[in-house]
């Protein structure tokens, strides 16, 4: 009887340890599951909500998700977050992060390129071009963009405005401050807002459109014109700041702003100046747009402050995470995702031609809105929500507005704070 050995010459030993090798590896790679670890800050009902249908997609779609969720509301704490992770060479597999980020990570070589992704789906074709140029970074795809949320609206209770009079959000601030009179001699709060500095720079952010327009903003908040920061326009910005001040109640400091949502939504502050984000908190609740609550532009000539929330993907290590790099950045793209998606974070789709029929009248409005204002030079970055300059030009003009609304401090000083601050985040 020959040996076991002798069954196998060197040629077929090669063969069967090549052919072992290959089964070993093919199954290895067929094991590796789609993996993602998430960075986000969606914690809120609605925004979990939404938050919950990604993730619930990409499992149907086989693949592992690591949720880490980092509360506060705006996503200061998460981008801390992410910068120790970073440091620490631990870097998450997908970051829920804003353009001007997006870029500064990938200048320094962090993030993960889309463009295969991105070449297989057409991105280029199904995004707007607006959209699409913020994703990339020296022409290749980086991130991939969720939605088109706005911050230039009022959200109201129907019930407290009809106590006092009137069935609509005003549309100019001198209107709202006389409706805001009204509300708190009647013992409401007229303005519900969470005290975080993000939250006091949305409210800044519409002022700045409701009473200078939309090239005022461009000038002032997006190009940091000198002229126009120290100008008069920006003058009467600060004084209104002061005046809002007054309608607000005393446990504004700190508050979240889907505390402030529930505040509108319970009838205790009539009006709240927020995203439409807001919407999904009012949508979780059950409530009904144009009944339950009002949505309303705030005061301004046609002006569309936009925010797009989008994933990059950091650079990481294993087939399995690479894999779930690209299912995720392909579904998020993905019509249906988009629809579900956007429904319950209160946003509009980022892609192209996704049908509107299940979208209600806010989102309707804002669609109109978006078209309107790219023909009028007024869709503009929210600089409240970090889309419009980097992070430290951000933060001069968020410091000065919470240092000024939180103090007795003059609307000229004010001015000179913003531009000292500016001039020494420039250098
Ligand atoms: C994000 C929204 C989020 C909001 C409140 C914004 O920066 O873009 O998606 O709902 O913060 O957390």
């Amino acid at each position: 009887m020959r040996s076991i050995q002798s069954l196998f010459n060197s040629k077929t030993l090669a063969t069967v340890i090549c052919t072992s090798t290959f089964i070993a590896l093919a199954s290895v790679a067929a094991q590796a599951q789609p993996t993602v670890e998430v960075l986000h800050y969606w914690t809120s009902g609605g925004e979990a909500k939404a938050a919950a249908a990604l993730k619930k997609d990409f499992e149907a779609h086989g693949g592992k998700w690591i949720d880490s969720p980092v509360a506060g509301g705006g996503g200061s704490a998460a981008m801390t977050v992410l910068r120790s992770r970073v440091l620490s060479g631990d870097a998450p597999t997908a970051v829920q992060l804003k353009s001007p980020a997006i870029m500064e990570w990938a200048d320094q070589g962090a993030l993960a390129n889309l463009d295969d992704v991105a070449q297989k789906e057409k991105w280029d074709d199904i995004l707007p071009k607006r959209l699409s140029t913020l994703m990339k970074y020296d022409g290749h795809y980086v991130a991939v963009p969720v939605n088109i949320h706005r911050t230039d609206m009022i959200w109201a209770n129907p019930d407290v405005l009809a106590k006092a009079g009137t069935s609509e959000v005003p549309s100019n601030w001198d209107d709202f401050n006389k409706l805001a009179k009204t509300l708190q001699a009647q013992g409401v709060i007229p303005l519900a807002l969470g005290g975080q500095p993000w939250q006091e720079a949305i409210l800044f952010e519409n002022v700045v459109l409701g009473i200078g327009g939309t090239e005022f903003y461009q000038k002032a908040l997006i190009d940091l014109d000198e002229d126009a920061l120290k100008s008069d326009t920006m003058k009467k910005v600060f004084d209104q700041m002061r005046v809002l001040r007054g309608f607000v109640d005393a446990d504004f400091s700190g508050r979240d702003w889907n505390l402030a949502t529930a505040m509108v939504m319970n009838g205790k502050a009539a009006m709240q100046v927020m995203g439409d984000w807001a919407k999904g908190e009012f949508m979780a609740a059950g409530k009904v747009p144009g009944k339950d609550f009002l949505c309303s532009a705030s005061p301004s000539n046609h002006g569309y402050l936009f925010n797009t929330d989008s994933f990059a993907m950091f650079h990481v290590d294993g087939a399995d995470k690479v894999e779930g790099q690209n299912l995720l950045a392909s579904l998020i793209l993905g019509q249906k995702f988009q629809e579900t998606f956007n429904l319950l974070k209160g946003s509009i789709p980022a892609r192209l031609g996704v049908p509107m029929d299940k979208f209600d009248t806010c989102a309707l409005q804002s669609e109109k809105d978006m078209q309107a204002s790219q023909e009028s030079d007024g869709f503009l970055p929210s600089v409240g929500v970090d889309m419009a300059l980097p992070g430290n030009l951000t933060g001069a003009i968020v410091d000065t507005v919470t240092a000024h609304f939180n103090s007795e401090m003059s609307s000229q000083q004010a001015i000179d704070m913003l531009i000292q601050s500016l001039d020494l985040a420039k250098e």
